[in-house]
């Protein structure tokens, strides 16, 4: 079986970062599932489609076949990797995640990831249905402030200008859609470790989660 580690949590808590990392130190490939949920949305706006059509969602994503190379994300051959993570994207995305179907079509795409000589998979529900057999699953966390400050110095970095208190907002009504949805809540796997990265830089996470890996 293929290596897998999963990292779960709520929106801004650092995955993305911290797979990366892990992911290159370890030499693995990097799954970054919540993209997917962003590129499908991003295609069903463009494309015009009702954002609640659940069965024309579901069969925009079995259509999908996105390139994720050098850091850049084509679809089509367009580059969308800073329109995906736009707020209106970000927004749209989490409606679009509620729906079973549109998390139905886009498993297989997320289990095809797993390739040797192994695999970080971040997300939502990457250790409670996507990988339940995986050998580590981490689940991270971070008070919606230093999220939302994270989220902010992450924006300011690509010259976006954005409010911290509508972040919050945004972050806190994400998180509550993401927990309360019926199919894959977010929560942690039983077997998770939970980790509170809100006192954590980088360094020490990255190196908390390499520990446990090589335990
Ligand atoms: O970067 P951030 O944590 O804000 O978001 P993301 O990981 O790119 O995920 C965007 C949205 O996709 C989330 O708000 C979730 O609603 C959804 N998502 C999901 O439902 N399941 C996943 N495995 C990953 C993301």
């Amino acid at each position: 079986t293929i290596p897998v580690i999963t990292l779960d949590g709520p929106a801004a808590s650092g995955k993305g970062t911290i797979a990366e990392r892990v992911g290159s130190a370890l030499g693995f490939h990097y799954l970054d599932s919540g993209a997917l949920y962003r590129i499908a949305t991003l295609a069903a706006l463009d494309a015009g489609v009702a954002l609640d059509d659940e069965a024309a969602l579901a069969e925009l994503c079995r259509g999908l076949s996105p390139v994720f190379a050098e850091g850049r994300i084509l679809v089509a051959g367009e580059d969308v990797t800073e329109r995906i993570r736009s707020e209106e994207v970000s927004r749209a995305t989490s409606r679009v995640a509620a729906l079973p179907a549109v998390r139905r079509a886009l498993f297989e795409l997320q289990r095809r990831a797993a390739r040797t000589p192994g695999l970080v998979a971040d997300g939502r529900d990457m250790g409670t249905v996507v990988f339940p057999e995986a050998r580590l699953k981490v689940f991270m966390t971070a008070s919606a402030r230093v999220r939302a400050e994270r989220r902010f110095k992450q924006l300011a970095a690509r010259g976006v200008a954005a409010d911290l208190d509508e972040l919050t907002r945004d972050l806190e009504e994400r998180d509550r859609r993401d927990r309360e949805r019926a199919t894959a809540p977010l929560r942690p796997a039983d077997d998770a470790h939970v980790l509170d990265t809100s006192e954590m830089n980088v360094e020490e996470v990255v190196k908390k989660v390499l520990d446990w890996w090589s335990d």
